[in-house]
């Protein structure tokens, strides 16, 4: 591997994974595509934009021509697919951009692989595509059984890798992570959302009795999966990157509120996501007893950094939080907010 194109490497995880490869492997030429949707933002990309072996392009994955022609003037050897629409609620509102990024964009990443010779494709999944699991952890050999727009677009997707892996010969791999966060993470997720907003002292609409658990991965630590993943990861496998951090919604709320020094009144029950998966849980064992993986950073340091950080770097999500985030806002959480 020389070359590596990193798609949706503008987002948060994407930008996160490109920032540790640029630094980790300078001998490799790091390209992201990224489409540059609401969600990505050079500004993420801002402190490898200088280096030698980092170069960005803006375009759709689902662009064949495009992504052939990239992958050619790029002379890529590995792919690694972060692209996607990545957010529940806006499946929920709008589900068409999903199948096109989430499915067919997919598609035609691995069609370029194919046409192309490109020897490797990474596929970043999600924990999502389990569904909700009361007790105990999913493997990898379980059954997919998504519950959303969202999650039965990167079960499609993957599905697709699974497909082109065993009819083409292709050396793929999947990761799936759990919910992941750090900095540099989109304001609309809950821990960057309710961060912002307690800053601002505005109210926090937590859905449902906020009882609802979450596996949290810090983002270095899922960074650091892709990539053990990525170089040895064998072909056509499948990894789950767990956080092995389970925590209620609202648990999670309280502590962003301690952090900050905040009272809990800013907490507003709202009415519930419909279909709102109860919990989320994998197990780690497969990444472990293969190649040793394991989320290392301790949650409470991890979610301190965080926090902190969108204290100290305002400049980067104030701007983010006007326009088409706002009318968001207000589609989602406005009624909600007004009821509650
Ligand atoms: N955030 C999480 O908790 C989490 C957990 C597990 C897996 N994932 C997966 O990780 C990946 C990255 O998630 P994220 O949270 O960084 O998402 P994000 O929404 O922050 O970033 C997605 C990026 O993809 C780009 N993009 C979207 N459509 C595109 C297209 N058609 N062509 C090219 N670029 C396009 C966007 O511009 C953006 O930069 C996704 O595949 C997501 O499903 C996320």
């Amino acid at each position: 591997m020389k070359n590596i194109l990193v798609t949706g490497g503008a987002g948060f995880i994407g930008s996160a994974f490109v920032r540790y490869m640029v630094e980790k492997y300078p001998q490799y030429t790091i390209v992201v595509l990224d489409k540059l949707t609401y969600a990505g933002n050079l500004d993420n990309l801002l402190p490898v934009k200088d280096k030698p072996n980092y170069h960005f392009e803006r375009g759709d994955i689902a662009d064949a021509e495009a992504v052939e022609r990239i992958c050619q003037e790029h002379n890529i050897d590995a792919i690694v697919n972060f692209a996607a629409e990545s957010h529940v609620d806006r499946s929920i509102m709008n589900p068409n951009a999903f199948l096109q990024t989430d499915v067919v964009g997919v598609y035609v990443l691995l069609e370029a692989c194919r046409k192309l010779g490109i020897e490797r494709f990474h596929h970043i999944s999600t924990d999502e595509v389990y569904g909700s699991i009361d007790e105990g952890h999913f493997k990898e050999d379980d059954p997919l059984s998504p519950n959303n727009p969202y999650s039965a677009s990167k079960a499609g997707g993957e599905l697709m890798v699974r497909a082109y892996h065993v009819t083409h010969g292709l050396h793929t791999t999947i990761t799936r992570g759990s919910n992941t966060f750090g900095p540099y993470h989109y304001p609309e997720k809950l821990i960057p959302f309710f961060v912002t907003e307690a800053i601002d002292d505005r109210p926090l609409p937590l859905y449902g009795d906020g009882t609802q658990v979450r596996d949290w991965l810090y983002v270095e630590d899922h960074c650091r999966g892709v990539d053990i993943v990525l170089h040895q990861g064998a072909p056509g496998e499948v990894y789950n990157l767990g956080g092995e951090n389970e925590h209620q919604n609202i648990e999670i709320t309280h502590r962003i509120l301690d952090i900050l020094g905040k009272p809990r009144s800013l907490i507003k029950h709202v009415e519930d996501r419909p279909g709102h998966d109860r919990r989320y849980a994998i197990s780690n064992d497969k990444l472990r007893a293969h190649f040793n993986w394991s989320p290392d950073t301790p949650f409470e340091t991890a979610l301190e950094q965080t926090v902190r950080w969108y204290v100290e770097n305002e400049w980067w999500w104030r701007k983010i939080k006007s326009g088409e985030y706002l009318e968001y806002y207000k589609k989602q959480y406005g009624e909600r907010l007004a009821n509650a």
